[in-house]
């Protein structure tokens, strides 16, 4: 099995970009973390991340009969992307949408994802942590259950 994680806009600052909100974690640590839980669990875990919304609708369609399952933190196209959210209702793909923070308890404009409705659910809240949930959330999905 293959899963593909991919993160939007400003996530490449993790650990860096306010720290009292998303932590202090980096994104190279959490990409190390999921590999780990990609061996643990045989499957090859692949990452990208862009800045650019083009980028990643590209990097979507790339996913298509390469990836079984898509972790996706789109970061702030979170919000207001109808044409990433249009990519994944394309490829058919189960993604499971991830926040390190809790969304809905932040602005009202964090409250609305316009993607997590074509997504199999939604997970944020736990920092650094909703990666891995997400990733069992997708695994489970993969593997037809709890596993
Ligand atoms: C985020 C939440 C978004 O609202 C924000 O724009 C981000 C990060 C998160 O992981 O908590 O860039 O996706």
């Amino acid at each position: 099995k293959s899963i593909w994680v991919m993160n939007g806009p400003n996530l490449n600052l993790l650990g860096i970009r306010e720290p009292g909100v998303y932590g202090s974690t980096s994104l190279q640590s959490i990409e190390e973390a999921l590999v780990e839980e990609g061996e643990r669990n045989s499957v090859s875990v692949t990452f990208f991340q862009s800045n650019h919304e083009g980028a990643l609708i590209d990097r979507i369609h790339e996913a298509m009969g390469q990836a079984d399952g898509i972790l996706l933190n789109p970061g702030a196209f979170t919000h207001y992307s109808y044409a990433i959210r249009d990519a994944i209702s394309s490829v058919s793909i189960p993604t499971v949408e991830v926040h390190l923070s809790n969304v809905h308890a932040r602005e009202a404009f964090r409250h609305t994802s316009v993607i997590a409705p074509v997504c199999a659910g939604q997970i944020c809240g736990f920092g650094a942590g909703s990666y891995k949930l997400g990733f069992h959330a997708l695994l489970d999905i993969l593997n037809g259950g709890i596993s």
